[in-house]
């Protein structure tokens, strides 16, 4: 993954072929991204999607892509095969339907084809909705094959790498286990040591048992217990990592100290970073230790980084300012002279899952929702004090143990129990009480940039909610958040 204004004459490699991505530009814009020409004279295959095909075609013919309809959502797409012309024209669509359901999302268009190309695929809205040139292995798609609506997508990806491109499919886990674990040994060394924060979420916990397996107890977990996890979950998490994965675990309960700080503050963003700061403080209190007992150096710190990460920080602009996490380990890294080390920098989320797996992680941990970092503090809406804590705990609790007894765990991408900040009247043993409101989401996402709600049926949620106006004092109401991201966000604060 390179930025697009990447200069070829700067790689020390040839590449076998090249992917020219969307973009949120149009080619037209004066500040828009340009790719370095000479990727077109590599004799390689290149596949420009979206923006990439309008930068194909951009370079190859002047206007012929015109800020037209915008086009967003579902298509049909008709594939048009060539069987007389070059053997390569047809080979991206090979092997699948002559009408292949696509996602579109989309400004410009192409008006008209670029010297030399032939359509290779159309829908009612976009006439040039593929294109390949007949003699250089040239091709373009105005929709987006990455997306889990484009079905036939990692087919047709699979086409252009292998039977186009002539890659070979050896990015295998197991393969994937070997490699990073000698690369392990190699960096830290047979004395070196690591230190790392695991929350008992997916990411930390693999990357923590892959560098127990390559170091064993010269690496140290660090669960800070910040107050404001989940019921009972530095519990589970001590004994899941320590008693079934053998990680040499510390479990520092900081959470007096977390709670205090956050006392009286409302402000969502005040919250993150009190809680951010704290987090860091409390860390490198307690890697000091690690190192003054183990009598040596501590020379790496793990972070469980994955590849979206490092896709966020290629941009042609440079690393984009807004990443939250790096900042604040950046302090660490400086202050206590470490080196990072990121086993998981070059997976995705489903690969890490499988990953998990096969180190032998529990089904229950590897499939885990994600949490947020300042946990349920930003669910709770209003001061976060332990009265707080404990009643969206419950509830949070509570919800999710419907979720999994009703089989929906899986189907749900992230669900969550928040405590308003407001209170309701309601009828409860005949007598008038004026207590919180409990707000459930559910979302079903894949990007977690975007989200839909899940939907329940109604027997569901009336189950959850007598549970919870029951069994939770202080709660009298439920309510079920319908709000979709954008606008709304998954986290309610
Ligand atoms: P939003 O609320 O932005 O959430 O739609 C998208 C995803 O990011 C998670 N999230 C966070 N994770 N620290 C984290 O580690 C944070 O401050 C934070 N805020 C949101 C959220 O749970 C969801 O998965």
């Amino acid at each position: 993954m390179l930025p697009c204004t990447q200069k070829l004459a700067d790689l020390s490699w040839k590449p076998k072929g090249v992917i020219l991505s969307g973009s949120p530009y149009s080619v037209y814009d004066a500040d828009a991204p340009h790719v370095d020409t000479a990727v077109f004279e590599l004799e390689v295959p290149v596949l420009g999607v979206c923006y990439g095909l309008q930068e194909i075609a951009w370079n190859h013919g002047e206007d012929v892509s015109a800020g037209n309809r915008k086009e967003y959502g579902h298509a049909i797409l008709n594939v048009a095969r060539h069987t007389k012309a070059p053997s390569h024209i047809d080979v991206l669509f090979s092997g699948l339907a002559d009408e292949l359901e696509v996602w579109m999302s989309h400004g410009d268009k192409l008006r008209a084809l670029p010297k030399d190309f032939v359509t290779i695929a159309t829908t009612s809205n976009a006439p040039f909705a593929g294109i390949a040139h007949i003699q250089k292995k040239l091709y373009g798609i105005q929709f987006h094959p990455e997306v889990t609506h484009t079905s036939c997508g990692k087919a047709l990806i699979e086409n252009f790498a292998v039977k186009l491109c002539a890659c070979k499919q050896n990015w295998t886990m197991e393969r994937f286990v070997d490699t990073e674990i000698d690369r392990i040994r190699k960096v830290v060394g047979s004395t070196g040591r690591v230190i790392g924060a695991v929350s008992g979420g997916v990411d930390s916990t693999v990357a923590a048992k892959l560098m127990h397996k390559a170091i064993g107890d010269r690496f140290h977990a660090i669960l800070v217990d910040n107050g404001v996890m989940r019921l009972n979950e530095c519990e589970i998490v001590h004994k899941t990592l320590t008693e079934r994965l053998g990680i040499n675990l510390t479990v520092v309960d900081a959470s007096k100290e977390f709670l205090t700080k956050l006392k009286g503050v409302e402000d969502p963003e005040k919250k993150r970073k009190i809680i951010g700061n704290t987090f860091i403080e409390v860390f490198q209190r307690e890697a000091e230790r690690v190192m003054r007992e183990s009598g040596g150096t501590v020379d790496f710190l793990l972070q469980g980084t994955l590849y979206p990460d490092v896709i966020e920080s290629i941009s042609f602009k440079g690393p984009s300012a807004t990443i939250k996490t790096h900042h604040n380990v950046g302090g660490l890294l400086e202050n206590m002279k470490l080196k990072l080390i990121e086993p998981l920098r070059e997976l995705f989320k489903d690969e890490v899952r499988v990953l998990g797996t096969n180190l032998g992680i529990p089904e229950d941990l590897v499939w885990r929702h994600p949490f947020p970092g300042p946990g349920i503090a930003i669910r709770i809406l209003g001061e976060v004090t332990p009265a707080q804590v404990a009643i969206a705990r419950q509830a949070d609790h509570i919800y999710i143990e419907e979720i999994k007894a009703a089989g929906l765990y899986r189907k749900i991408s992230q669900a969550y129990a928040a405590l308003l900040p407001v209170r309701a009247v309601g009828v409860m043993g005949d007598k008038r009480v004026h207590d919180q409101v409990i707000a459930l989401r559910a979302v079903e996402t894949t990007d977690y940039m975007t989200a839909d709600w899940f939907d329940f049926d109604g027997k569901f949620l009336r189950k959850v909610a007598g549970r919870i106006v029951n069994e939770v004092d202080g709660v009298c109401r439920v309510v079920y958040d319908i709000t979709q991201k954008p606008p709304g966000t998954i986290e309610f604060q």
